[in-house]
């Protein structure tokens, strides 16, 4: 019916695409009939040009309907998921989806792999040995309805669509847009049915959208979607300028994750967890209040049964549950080294998107589609911005499974870490909520 030359340069032109010229294109594409370099050359379009919102909702519901659209009213009253926009260090969703189904509200979460320099949920969790994401419909439901938490990735059921543009955009330059991000998140949130939703958008060097002015334009737009499909909706603005708790790298985020789970972790990363948590269950009408419901979120961490859930999760998924039982057992690299500081100063940046650039050069994420990623490797930071360092102590430590990388990395993760003689403040965790 459409020719595809003609969408990408109607785009390119600066044109606005009919709802009928997105709906075809996302069938066509989904059934494999569009190739990849012609969707990356409409991506590319979209990425210079934008899109409207009503184009961009229109490719987002095309998105969605790309695979089946569950209804969860049968598995449970309320269903509730989180989803971020993307970061460096970001293992947010390994702690805060247990800790929230572990406080009686179920989870059905879709995630995605790593974007650009950023991870992805469904590459850490691949880290353990044996864990499945793709799982059907109808294992996505019973395990939600048994266990209250189900955790998958697109699959030809679920969102196939952003699947495989999720997949392009990755290589091709091609992240950084509002209406792709958007319609990626919310395609993916739509599809896996959840009645309300928490989005985690990031801003920063480490961000998709480097201010927040930017990344409010982008939780606006998302938060308008969900809204219009009949889902409730808030977002949550956080900084995303130096990576979130200390490493980064799929399997040096499962472990940190499990430490938090287990009452540990880095102070930043627990907060942030507890603040997007505690967003869910009142959203969720599990707590009345914000504070009651970090009580409840501080108790299911502190009682063990926050990783509880954890273990639930990877045991129901197929994962190999002696390994996050013993961390020790998780992928490690063959090399492993700890870089001093260079000087004495207070830490004024750690640039994380230096940091996620290093990552993915050490193999934690891909330069090309389909790319193999390595689970060991990565980059452990010692400090926070606003940290005084000595000349010498430990700034970071590399784990890598080949010298070069190595040393490619030591520099990369060192030139991204920016001293002062002055004091400096610490970074914020959130910026505003957008309701
Ligand atoms: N997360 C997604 O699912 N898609 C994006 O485009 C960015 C973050």
């Amino acid at each position: 019916m459409y020719r595809m030359v003609d969408l990408i340069t109607k785009k390119r032109d600066g044109g606005a695409l009919s709802a009928e010229e997105i709906r075809w294109f996302v069938e066509n594409f989904t059934a494999g009939d569009v190739p990849d370099y012609q969707a990356s050359a409409l991506a590319m379009a979209i990425y210079f040009r934008g899109m409207s919102p009503r184009e961009t909702a229109d490719l987002t519901l095309a998105m969605a309907h790309s695979g089946d659209v569950l209804d969860l009213s049968h598995v449970a009253p309320v269903v509730v998921d989180k989803h971020s926009t993307g970061g460096v260090g970001d293992k947010t969703t390994l702690v805060v989806e247990p800790l929230v189904a572990a406080c009686g509200l179920p989870v059905g979460k879709m995630s995605g792999r790593g974007l650009g320099y950023s991870g992805g949920t469904l590459d850490k969790m691949e880290s353990i040995s044996g864990f499945r994401v793709n799982l059907t419909t109808e294992e996505f439901m019973s395990q939600l309805k048994e266990l209250g938490l189900a955790l998958a990735g697109q699959s030809a059921d679920l969102a196939p669509a952003d699947g495989k543009l999720y997949s392009l955009r990755d290589v091709t330059g091609t992240v950084p847009s509002i209406p792709l991000i958007a319609s990626s998140v919310m395609s993916k949130k739509i599809a896996a049915g959840a009645h309300a939703i928490v989005l985690d958008v990031k801003a920063g060097s480490g961000a998709f959208m480097p201010t927040v002015k930017e990344a409010a334009v982008l939780a606006q737009t998302m938060v308008k979607i969900g809204k219009s499909v009949g889902r409730k909706t808030v977002a949550l603005i956080s900084d995303m300028n130096q990576p979130l708790g200390f490493a980064v790298g799929n399997a040096l985020e499962v472990r940190e994750a499990i430490d938090t789970l287990k009452g540990g972790g880095p102070e930043d990363f627990r907060e942030h967890c507890l603040h997007v948590a505690s967003h869910l269950l009142v959203l969720g009408k599990q707590c009345k209040t914000l504070n009651a419901a970090r009580s409840a979120g501080e108790a299911a961490l502190a009682d063990g049964r926050a990783f509880d859930k954890f273990r639930a999760l990877v045991t129901a998924q197929g994962g190999d549950v002696s390994q996050v039982d013993d961390v020790e057992l998780l992928p490690k690299a063959s090399l492993m080294e700890t870089v001093p500081a260079p000087k004495s100063g207070y830490l004024k940046e750690i640039n994380a998107r230096e940091v996620g650039f290093a990552s993915v050069a050490l193999g934690a994420g891909r330069l090309k589609k389909g790319d193999p990623i390595d689970p060991a490797v990565g980059i452990v930071v010692h400090h926070k911005v606003g940290d005084r360092v000595g000349k010498g102590e430990p700034l970071f430590t590399i784990h890598a499974n080949s010298a070069e990388r190595l040393a490619e990395a030591r520099a990369q993760v060192l030139a991204a870490h920016r001293f002062s003689r002055d004091k400096v403040k610490r970074l914020p965790l959130f910026y505003k909520t957008i309701v």
